[in-house]
Order: structure tokens, then C-alpha cells, then sequence
């Protein structure tokens, strides 16, 4: 579904922000970018959204270069779901905001049409449809943003650090409809994020950046166990995934307390000194 192929991107003046990177995405993944600081995380998910062209390499949406395609055919395919929702929130209810996107995007399928898919999406979300967005919590107005981007169904969407400003019930709300998105209507899901945990609970595979290149490509526990990879891309692996590691063998798929506990009775029953 997504192919960069020996991708590279220099802001102007400045030496590459993204450096020779080649990955693919498959239909239906959940894929996590990491890395620190200026790693190059967002100008990868801009070149993907099509927002910044390669100056070197290309970058393949099904097989079409984004060179070549239009900017309604990228918004038809690729959501692009900013940290700050108040960048994308334009209007003053959230039905008028959510009929604006289907308008902009899917226009061309009659108005009928888009007001029943607005309809249906305003109850999905729970949403009666009149609140002013304004006056929601910044979770509330992240789920808007998101509403508004999942209402024209996108086949790629791209979340640059979601969970940013959000208290633990939000980040959970919200990641868990991206996920159910993710798994019954196989939305490829590319996410930028900063909080390891978050990663870990949601994400299958992770890319590895730092100063532009990309490091690793893996599972994403295989990618929190290697210690060597996450102290030199200044990455604080999940505090289960450490404690695991340190705890060594029989505990290789120990990623919870409770799967700690199971590991710690399994030993017990084998007998194991260490247990
Ligand atoms: N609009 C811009 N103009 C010039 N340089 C930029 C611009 N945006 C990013 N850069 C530079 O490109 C490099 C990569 O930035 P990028 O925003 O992709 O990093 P990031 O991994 O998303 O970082 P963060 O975690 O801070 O969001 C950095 O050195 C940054 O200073
Ligand atoms: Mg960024």
C-alpha cells in the first residue's frame, strides 16, 4: 500500500531531514514511527500524506507516485490526524465540521448522501451533532478531528503524535477506535508517537529514526528489547518491556504484570532456582 523507495528530503538550506529511507506498508498494518527529537518522524509522514514531494527516491501510494497524483486523490486515500486538533477544526458545530470534510473530499456523491454518512458517523462517535467544538475538552475536540478524517474513509491513516495533551482515559478512548478501525475496516495505520506504552499496546511493527535515517524495522517488542538499538536512537523502551529483558529467560513474552505473574508460577512448576 505505501512503498518509499530510497526516499530522501532537504528542507531548503538545510542537510537531509530524511535520508535514503526505503520501507513498505502492507493493506490493514499498524505501524509505529519512534525516534527522538528532530529524528525525522514527521517529514516522513508528510512525504507519505503527499504534503512535501522527495527530493530524491519516490514515494508509491498502491503503486501511484505522489508526484504524479492530484491533491483530491491523496485527500481521498491518506487522513492525516495532527497532535493539535485545533489546527484542523475550522467550523462552529461538529456536524457543520464533519459534512465540511465529506464536502471537500467526496463531493462529487450528492449531497443526500454526505449528510446520511454524516449522520451515521455523528452517532458512531456519539455525537449529537450540534455541540460547538470550541466549547469541547481537548480530547473531545481531538475525537472531532478524527471523526471528521474517519467520515470520508480513507483507506491510510497517518497520526502524528495522537495522544499529545490527552489524560489516560482519552488517549485510551481514542486509540482504542483507531484500533477497531484498524482491525475491522483494515484502515493501514501509520503513527508517530512519543509515549512508549502507547506504542506498545497498540502498534504490531515499529520504525526506528534518528538524524534522518531509519535504523530499525521490526516487531515492535523485538524492536523495545534490542538496548543497544534504543539507547542509540535515545529511546526509554516500556518499563515492562525492561523489566523482562532484565529478568531474562522465561520471561521473553512478559509485557504485563500479569503475564509477569504467569511467567514467575511457570518457573515455580518447572522447578527453576531462579524462580
Ligand atoms: N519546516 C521546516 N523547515 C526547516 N527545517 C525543518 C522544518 N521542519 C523540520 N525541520 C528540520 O528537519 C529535521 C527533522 O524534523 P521532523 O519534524 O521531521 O522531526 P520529528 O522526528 O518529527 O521531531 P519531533 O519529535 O520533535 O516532532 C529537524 O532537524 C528539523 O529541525
Ligand atoms: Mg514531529
Amino acid at each position: 500500500m505505501i512503498n518509499l523507495d530510497h526516499v530522501s528530503f532537504a528542507y531548503p538550506e538545510q542537510g537531509p531531514s530524511v535520508n535514503d529511507v526505503s520501507f513498505r506498508v502492507e493493506d490493514g498494518e499498524f505501524v509505529a514511527i519512534l525516534g527522538a527529537n528532530g529524528a525525522g518522524k514527521t517529514t516522513t509522514v508528510r512525504l507519505i500524506d503527499g504534503l512535501i514531494r522527495p527530493t530524491a527516491g519516490k514515494v508509491e501510494i498502491n503503486g501511484t507516485d505522489t508526484v504524479t497524483s492530484s491533491v483530491s486523490e491523496r485527500a481521498r486515500k491518506v487522513g492525516f490526524l495532527f497532535q493539535n486538533p485545533d489546527r484542523q477544526i475550522c467550523k462552529n458545530t461538529v456536524r457543520e465540521e464533519i459534512l465540511f470534510g465529506l464536502q471537500t473530499v467526496r463531493g462529487d456523491e450528492g449531497e443526500e448522501a454526505l449528510r446520511a454518512r454524516c449522520e451515521e458517523v455523528l452517532k458512531d462517535f456519539g455525537f449529537s451533532g450540534d455541540e460547538e467544538p470550541f466549547s469541547l475538552s481537548r480530547g473531545q475536540r481531538q475525537r472531532v478531528a478524527l471523526a471528521s478524517i474517519l467520515a470520508v474513509e480513507p483507506e491510510i491513516l497517518i497520526l502524528d503524535e495522537p495522544t499529545t495533551g490527552l489524560d489516560y482515559f482519552e488517549c485510551c478512548h481514542i486509540m482504542d477506535r483507531i484500533r477497531r478501525m484498524n482491525e475491522e475496516n483494515r484502515v493501514t495505520v501509520i503513527m508517530v508517537c512519543h509515549d512508549m506504552e502507547v506504542v506498545l499496546d497498540y502498534a504490531k511493527r515499529a520504525l526506528v529514526m534518528a538524524g534522518g535515517h531509519l535504523l530499525a524495522d521490526g516487531p515492535v517488542k523485538e524492536i523495545f528489547r534490542d538496548a543497544a538499538l534504543m539507547e542509540k536512537a535515545s529511546i526509554l523502551a516500556p518499563q515492562m518491556i525492561s523489566l523482562s529483558t532484565r529478568l531474562g529467560e522465561g520471561f521473553e513474552d512478559a509485557d504485563s504484570p500479569e503475564s509477569v505473574a504467569d511467567a514467575v508460577l511457570a518457573l515455580r512448576k518447572g522447578g527453576a532456582r531462579h524462580a
